[in-house]
């Protein structure tokens, strides 16, 4: 391709599915009586599979490496219990044929030639379907789990990330002497990127395959890939070269009036009354269990200068009482009920498509013709059920579209996503065992 055509960003017209099973966080309804178990293999096995049944390119999980804390605790409303992903791919490979296997791993507390060989050992192992999300985490408290303990500040995460990942090439290049495994199929892992700011973009611009981002709405959408665009040209790289399959949620039915009332229930079982609640103490920093999930936000004043969610991330370091002071301003403007709010802030309202099985597929036509994105990254609201009407109606309707495969376009990864193969930048490596 000339460098002109490079340099001009042609959307494909298509859009495709990865499915994130997310487990751990409010976004799964664990309560309903057709909720299955986080842990157990059974209902990993059953999404992954009704994913492969409706041609999603990708299965993903995330990483998380100590329990989340509330007050000082456990969180108690937190699931506890995420399987390595590593070690949950590995075993699905084995009952799925075609999906890839996208295992979320941070450059901050893994070390590279470590984690480089246990990807590539999935990555053979799969026929070619392994993929690791590079996120740099945003949790400080993780580093109590390791022993040389430690966290970096944002500007060094990137720096580190940058190093962790070349290294990682190099081990698969066999740049530092015959690598531990011959190679893969498609040479070496798929290469996501999950961190939204100006540094994690420029460090996806150069390093990834696939942005994992945090940028559904259509509007909003368009602005990330026409920045993606131009931050991927500046690193010397073709305006097509870095997909995007940004976080989202259905909520679907057969008619736009059902949907709406399933989309009532869906919240209604995502943010309890005590989840409400323990979503306010994190930025108060004090026990709000007095308070009343249906009345209004709490007239008192925060107990820390600032404030921590439960992840020590996000809003950590802001001023505690301006932001408290803000939300209850806003939330007595708009008549917001303490579970109001935190829905309207917690639910990922942004992120969800709601509506009939038809609407939503002419929106998700229209993101496709302008190449707002390469396709979606969508968490289940139920587990393990979560998936079956997007399968069953969604992905017909966006077939009848021509905007959705109707069949795997091969068996690795690189092909179903439409990625090139890597060039090889060393003559070490042993080709594949055959
Ligand atoms: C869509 C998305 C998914 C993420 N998933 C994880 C995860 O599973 N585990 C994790 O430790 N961090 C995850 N992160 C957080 C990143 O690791 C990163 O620390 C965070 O986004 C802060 O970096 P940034 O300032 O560049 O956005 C995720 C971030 C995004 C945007």
């Amino acid at each position: 391709m000339s460098q002109h055509t490079r340099a001009k960003f042609q959307p494909s017209g298509r859009i495709q599915f990865g499915v994130f099973f997310q487990g751990v966080n409010s976004g799964t309804i664990w309560k309903a009586p057709e909720s299955g178990s986080q842990t157990d293999f059974e209902s990993f096995r059953r999404i992954a599979q009704t994913a492969e049944r409706g041609l999603f390119a990708a299965f993903f999980l995330g990483e998380g490496l100590r329990l989340r804390e509330h007050l000082g605790r456990p969180h108690a409303l937190d699931v506890a219990g995420r399987p390595d992903a590593q070690t949950m791919l590995a075993a699905l490979a084995s009952v799925t044929s075609n999906i890839g296997l996208v295992a979320t791993q941070n450059t901050t507390y893994n070390d590279p030639s470590d984690l480089a060989h246990r990807l590539a050992s999935l990555d053979l192992l799969s026929g070619g379907r392994a993929a690791w999300n590079i996120v740099t985490t945003d949790n400080a408290w993780t580093g109590a789990n390791f022993r040389r303990g430690g966290y970096l500040d944002h500007a060094d995460r990137y720096v580190h990330a940058e190093a962790f990942v070349e290294t990682a090439k190099g081990i698969w290049d066999g740049v530092y002497g015959t690598p531990r495994l011959p190679r893969s199929a498609k040479y070496r892992p798929v290469l996501f990127q999950a961190g939204d700011s100006p540094d994690g973009r420029d460090f996806a611009a150069r390093q990834a395959d696939v942005i994992f981002s945090a940028h559904p709405k259509f509007d909003d959408a368009v602005e990330f890939r026409a920045d993606i665009v131009s931050r991927s040209l500046a690193a010397g790289r073709g305006a097509n070269d870095v997909k995007i399959m940004p976080a989202s949620e259905f909520i679907l039915a057969g008619s736009e009036h059902e949907a709406r009332e399933k989309k009532e229930w869906v919240r209604s079982l995502q943010i309890g009354p005590q989840q409400a609640i323990a979503y306010l103490e994190q930025f108060w920093g004090r026990e709000l269990s007095a308070y009343d999930p249906d009345g209004p936000l709490p007239d008192i004043e925060p107990a820390v200068d600032e404030t921590s969610e439960t992840r020590g991330s996000g809003f950590h370091g802001a001023k505690a009482r301006e932001l408290t002071a803000q939300w209850r301003a806003e939330a007595a403007e708009k008549g917001l009920t303490i579970r109001k709010f935190v829905t309207s802030r917690t639910a990922r309202v942004d992120a969800t498509f709601t509506g009939s099985y038809s609407s939503v597929a002419d929106t998700l036509a229209e993101y496709a013709r302008v190449g707002a994105v390469d396709g979606f990254n969508i968490s289940p609201w139920l587990i393990p059920t979560g998936l079956d009407d997007i399968v069953n109606h969604l992905v017909p309707e966006l077939q009848e579209r021509r905007v959705y495969p109707t069949e795997y376009a091969g068996n690795t990864l690189r092909e179903n996503l439409g990625l090139a193969t890597p060039v090889r930048s060393a003559s070490l490596v042993p080709e594949p065992a055959r």
